[in-house]
């Protein structure tokens, strides 16, 4: 059974290394590395914010994944937040991204968007079976 609860500090090294990982960082809209440090600044700074809220997805009491969620600011007929998410490189391939994205916007309902690399195969499967609607969706390429 999965379950979330609420990043803390503590997340800051698990967070770094699934965030500095090859493929996320091939898949993210900045494909550069960060320091340990700044990281942990971007993290306090997230954690303290009514903008953003980050979830960690547990397993059998093991750490497996992460939901982010920053709120868009926007007309009505927008979605309310933009979705993003990354399973720990250890545990891939698994099916863990689909269960965990269909669990999470079925725990947490509301309007979301995600921003998805055309090429991220993976991801654009999560996000259609977490019901994401199509034109939500929007498939990215950046470089
Ligand atoms: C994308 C990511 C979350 C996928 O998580 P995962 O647990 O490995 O994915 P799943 O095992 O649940 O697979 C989901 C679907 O993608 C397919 N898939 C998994 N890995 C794949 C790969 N490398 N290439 C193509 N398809 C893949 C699965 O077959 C499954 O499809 P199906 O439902 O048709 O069977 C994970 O690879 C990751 O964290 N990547 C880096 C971060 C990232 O890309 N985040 C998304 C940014 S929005």
């Amino acid at each position: 059974m999965l379950s979330f609860r609420r990043a803390v500090m503590g997340d800051a090294k698990s967070l770094y290394e699934w965030r500095n990982d090859k493929e996320t960082q091939r898949n993210s809209h900045s494909s550069r590395s960060f320091d340990f440090e700044s990281h942990c600044r971007w993290l306090q700074k997230s954690l303290g914010s009514e903008d953003r809220e980050i979830f960690i997805a547990i397993v059998d009491g093991a750490e497996i994944g992460m939901v982010r969620r920053d709120r868009l600011p926007g007309a009505p007929e927008s979605a309310d937040w933009l979705l993003s998410w990354i399973i720990s490189p250890a545990v891939r391939g698994r099916g863990y991204g689909s269960v965990m994205l269909v669990q999470f916007v079925t725990q947490y309902p509301a309007r979301y968007t995600a921003e998805v690399k055309s090429d991220n195969t993976a991801s654009i499967r999560i996000a259609e079976k977490a019901g994401l609607r199509p034109s939500f969706m929007v498939l990215k390429n950046y470089e």
